[in-house]
């Protein structure tokens, strides 16, 4: 059994309770990091609480847990279940207020704010190198992407239409541009050996590992322009890939059924993901 964090204790997850008046529960009033973790070590990890307290502050939330106390949690909670592959997940919740009430309450309610860990492969996967396939479908999400909250109700939905078209995931489309993936920042690389990715604006979630990933890029490996892409450009390109905190970078081999080169890795999309995971092991905590 896992042993989770809530709000300053670590219990086991079946012992972890949270109010049903908790505004996390009733109206998806909270903010989330997915911290990535190889060789027990934290990824990137100023990176997500700099974002969780970006969201805080674009949802008024006020007392943002402090980088040592998220420290100590990731730490403690990778620790105490021998967390060496895989993923920490932490939401911090407006908090209860003892009723439910579109209002928020004007005095400061005491954030709720809970931790768990997940096992999960994340050097070694198949994927890597056969790629995932995606669908199209429209992104129909509130308009502060940006924002990291747990109102993830529409990317689940079709995450699921994905699974229903025969495909492993969705690529969402707004205007006939492509703007992210359920759960992943979407990027192409051109004929003409060039990585596009989508400007940091409000459509998308500015993604930790893409940050990574794209000066990684600049540095050398490939040129990158910051421009949105239509679905007909993906379809047409050399390569195609996600980044994640639970993907790193993974190749996108498939578009709406159409195949991109020999349908596998290419190799701008496998020297980044080699080159990510090395920046990985280096600079993790
Ligand atoms: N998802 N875009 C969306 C919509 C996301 O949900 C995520 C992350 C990303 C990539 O961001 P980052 O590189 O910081 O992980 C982009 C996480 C992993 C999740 O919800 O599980």
């Amino acid at each position: 059994m896992r042993t989770v964090y809530l709000n300053g204790q670590y219990v086991p997850e079946t012992e972890a309770k949270v109010s049903v008046f908790d505004r996390g529960f009733l109206f998806a009033d909270a903010v989330y990091e997915v911290v990535s973790v190889i060789d027990g070590k934290l990824i990137d990890f100023d990176g997500h609480v700099a974002r969780l307290h970006r969201s805080m502050a674009e949802l008024r939330m006020p007392q943002p847990p402090g980088r040592e106390e998220l420290l100590t949690m990731c730490r403690e909670l990778a620790a105490r279940n021998a967390l060496t592959e895989g993923m920490i997940y932490f939401e911090v919740t407006r908090g209860n207020p003892g009723d439910r009430d579109f209002l928020f309450p004007s005095a400061e309610l005491q954030p709720t704010i809970v931790g768990f860990t997940q096992n999960a492969p994340l050097v070694d996967r198949p994927q890597a190198e056969s790629g995932v396939s995606v669908v199209t479908l429209p992104d129909r999400r509130w308009q502060m992407a940006h924002v990291k909250t747990t109102q993830l109700l529409y990317a689940s939905l079709m995450k699921a239409e994905a699974k229903a078209c025969g495909a492993d995931d969705a690529w969402l489309v707004r205007d006939g541009f492509v703007t992210e993936g359920s759960s992943q920042n979407a990027h192409i690389v051109t004929k003409q050996g060039k990585l596009i990715t989508h400007p940091l604006d409000s459509s998308i979630l500015h993604g930790i590992t893409q940050s990574a990933v794209l000066e990684l890029a600049r540095q050398g490996v490939v040129e990158v322009e910051t421009r949105s892409f239509t679905v007909e450009e993906a379809k047409d390109a050399a390569e195609a890939m996600v980044t994640a905190a639970s993907a790193f970078v993974l190749p996108v081999t498939r578009i709406d059924g159409v195949q991109l080169g020999d349908g596998t890795c290419g190799p701008i999309t496998r020297k980044l993901r080699e080159t990510y995971i090395e920046f990985a092991r280096n600079s993790a905590i």
